[in-house]
């Protein structure tokens, strides 16, 4: 138990008491394994990553499953097989493609046996371990399948554990009948304290020193912690946000000790970063990342650096909604009262095939653009002489073009700015762009 402690302590800290009872009830390969597990508990509380460190450590034959990943029980099944046949076994990936075929949960049953019987010679009587991990999505699929998990070992007769790992509390499984209620074991979330230790954890290599890096982080959680505890998405933004945060100081205007200053470069910069939080693709490792979540980052900076006024991001967003929403639908969309007794209008469905999403900006009267603007602002505004001047400020800034020959009296604009773009701005207002892009509704 303590060598097992001390390994894992190598990459998992804060949860010793978990791994010490995960370990002594599974620990011994000699003693029959418990029926089942059900971990659960807040997202990224670490149960993935507890559980497969821990069978890789016992180096039990094992077979890891994300549960999304498979639409049908047939490859969940087939999924399982092979990856189990083929533990430790150094095939070539064309020997491991299709060696299982499985349809249903009795051949499930009878090909386990057939595996543990064949690598008998190689492994005895050693346990199995199956992991489903977002087991939730279990309840959507075969009725048998989560009962008969369950109480694989009674069924296959085998030294078999199944390990759910879920987010979800078991009372929301509502299946009644012929199910055993698994063994439960609960992730509680991190503290403060502990958040701060994984994130130091995960520190860059230029951190400088330790109680530099940890005022760091423990400036930083002070403003995040109470809105993400997500482990994944705080390690990202750590990383990113420390960049600026040293900035001062490899310019040579402040010194290590000089907190405040530093506070004062940074703190305006982690209240918006707050604001993004989650909306860029978050990925595992932080020195590859994909293109796409590069470019969501610049277009969520780029948005935020603009710092219109209120009403100016709802007139980005009208205008945005007039470019890319035909304008026969208006009055569908934002009409609200006077449209729910009437029928909707039966659509020809080879018309819906074009996306006006994906066709436009097309350009759109000066009258259009506001109209959507007084119906999508929950107050009633007028349209005054102020708010008309944000008009041609918008145009400098590249947010609108007009079109055309600069008609006085029926001017013509187009919006220039992509759907990220206007995610971000309608985020900032609290308006859902989606409820009101014809694409998105139908
Ligand atoms: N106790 C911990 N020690 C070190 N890193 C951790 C710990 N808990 C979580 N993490 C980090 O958070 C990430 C997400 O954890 P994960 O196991 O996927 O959470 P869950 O499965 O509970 O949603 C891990 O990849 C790891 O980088
Ligand atoms: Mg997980």
């Amino acid at each position: 138990m303590e060598d097992c402690l001390k390994h894992m302590r190598e990459n998992i800290i804060c949860r010793d008491k978990i791994i010490s009872k995960l370990y002594s009830l599974i620990g011994n390969s000699d003693e029959p394994m418990p029926q089942n597990l059900f971990i659960y508990g807040h997202l990224s509380t670490g149960k993935s990553l507890v559980i497969e460190s821990l069978l890789k450590y016992l180096n039990y034959r094992h077979s890891i499953i994300n549960c999304i990943e498979h639409p049908s029980s047939k490859s969940l099944f087939e999924y399982i097989l092979n990856d189990i046949n083929n533990y430790k076994d150094n095939k070539s990936l064309d020997d491991l493609k299709n060696n299982y075929k499985c349809d249903n949960f009795m051949q499930f049953i009878d090909h386990l046996k057939i595996i543990q019987s064949n690598n008998y010679d190689n492994y005895g009587n050693s346990p199995i371990v199956i992991v489903l991990d977002k087991c939730e999505r279990l309840r959507d699929m075969d009725s048998n399948l989560l009962p008969g998990f369950l109480r694989l070992n009674e069924l296959t007769k085998l030294n078999i554990l199944t390990v759910l790992i879920s987010d979800i509390v078991w009372d929301k499984y509502f299946i009644k009948t012929g199910i055993i209620e698994p063994l439960k074991i609960f992730f509680t979330q991190y503290t403060f304290e502990e958040i701060a230790e994984i994130l130091y954890l995960y520190r860059p290599d230029n951190y400088r020193s330790e109680i530099f890096y940890k005022n760091y982080i423990n400036l930083f959680l002070s403003v995040f912690f109470r809105y993400c505890r997500d482990i994944n998405e705080l390690r990202y933004m750590t990383i990113l946000n420390y960049k600026k945060y040293i900035e001062p100081i490899n310019l040579g205007q402040c010194k290590d000790t000089d907190v405040t200053t530093l506070w004062r470069n940074i703190s305006s910069t982690l209240k918006a970063n707050l604001e993004v939080i989650y909306l860029r693709v978050s990925t595992d490792d932080f020195t590859e990342r994909t293109q796409l979540s590069q470019e969501i980052e610049s277009t969520t900076k780029l948005a935020l650096s603009f710092e219109l006024p209120f009403y100016a991001k709802f007139m980005l967003i009208a205008a945005y909604l007039a470019s890319y929403n035909p304008p026969k639908e208006d009055k569908r969309l934002f009409v609200k009262a006077s449209d729910k007794k009437k029928k909707r209008p039966t659509i020809n469905k080879k018309k819906r095939i074009t996306m006006f999403t994906h066709t436009g900006p097309r350009t759109f009267p000066l009258d259009r653009m506001l109209a959507i603007f007084c119906a999508i602002s929950e107050e009633k505004i007028d349209i005054s002489a102020n708010l008309l001047a944000q008009i041609p400020t918008m145009c400098q800034l590249g947010l609108l073009t007009t079109v055309g020959d600069n008609n006085l009296d029926e001017p013509k604009f187009k919006c220039c700015v992509n759907y990220d773009f206007i995610t971000v701005i309608s985020k900032k207002v609290g308006f859902n762009v989606k409820n009101y892009l014809y694409d998105f509704i139908h």
